[in-house]
């Protein structure tokens, strides 16, 4: 295979990100694609820093963006792009869209922010935006057991939400996360498999049976 795709989660606290990119790990794992999987902020040393800052004290938005921004330059470089260039799919937890959502919640020009990550972060290939009203995503966070972190105020969350809203790429792929964990699930892989199968398409010129078979693969059927 040729350069991997990338898979990109999206969605304001409490959607349910995390438990689908486990999930999808676990189905591609399962039909034997090679994958890597990783979140933002990063668990390197600016992405701990960002963390922290969410429950020690909130940096200004300017910092935050900056740390942000540094954060990913080092995963893009350091992980995705070694990653694509191997062939594999690549998965993420967060991704430049909720530095868009996030920063932009606090003031900054949304827009701006997108250009300035598409400027050396490459493109997702499958961008997955959980959505949800921010009375479950509350509900979700709060049965949880937690407070909410500063990135998880209501306000906050009403203003991410309305910017994710506005967003548009033709990789994204809105999902209702108000269905049951495994609609959401059967969906996301959906969605990555048809472009795994559009990848072998587009790289690898197959006959018609061919890709049949890969289909079938996919899908986890009997060849
Ligand atoms: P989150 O995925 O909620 O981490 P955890 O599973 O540890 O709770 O991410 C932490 C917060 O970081 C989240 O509320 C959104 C925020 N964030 C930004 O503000 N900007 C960004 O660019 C990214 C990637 C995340």
């Amino acid at each position: 295979m040729g350069r991997g795709i990338l898979v990109v989660f999206e969605g304001i606290d409490g959607a349910g990100k995390s438990t689908q990119v486990r999930l999808l790990t676990q189905s591609l794992r399962a039909l034997g694609v090679p994958l890597r999987v990783d979140r933002e902020p990063t668990d390197g040393p600016h992405g701990r820093r960002l963390r922290a800052s969410a429950t020690l004290g909130r940096l200004s938005a300017e910092e935050e963006l900056e740390l942000f921004i540094l954060d990913r330059k080092e995963h893009v470089a350091g992980f995705i792009e070694p990653g694509l260039a191997a062939g594999e799919v690549v998965i993420l937890d967060r991704y430049y869209f909720s530095n868009a959502a996030y920063q932009g919640s606090r003031g900054l020009d949304w827009k701006e922010i997108l250009r300035r990550n598409e400027g050396f972060a490459p493109a997702p290939d499958v961008l997955l935006l959980l959505d949800l009203s921010i009375d479950a995503s509350s509900e979700r966070i709060h049965s949880r057991g937690e407070g909410g972190t500063e990135f998880e105020k209501r306000g906050v969350l009403e203003r991410c939400s309305e910017i994710y809203a506005q967003i548009r790429h033709p990789a994204l792929r809105r999902v209702d996360a108000r269905q049951s964990v495994d609609l959401v699930a059967q969906a996301c892989l959906a969605e990555v498999q048809l472009a795994l199968v559009q990848r072998l398409v587009s790289e690898q010129h197959l006959t018609a049976l061919e890709l049949m078979r890969w289909v079938r693969r996919w899908m986890a059927l009997p060849c």
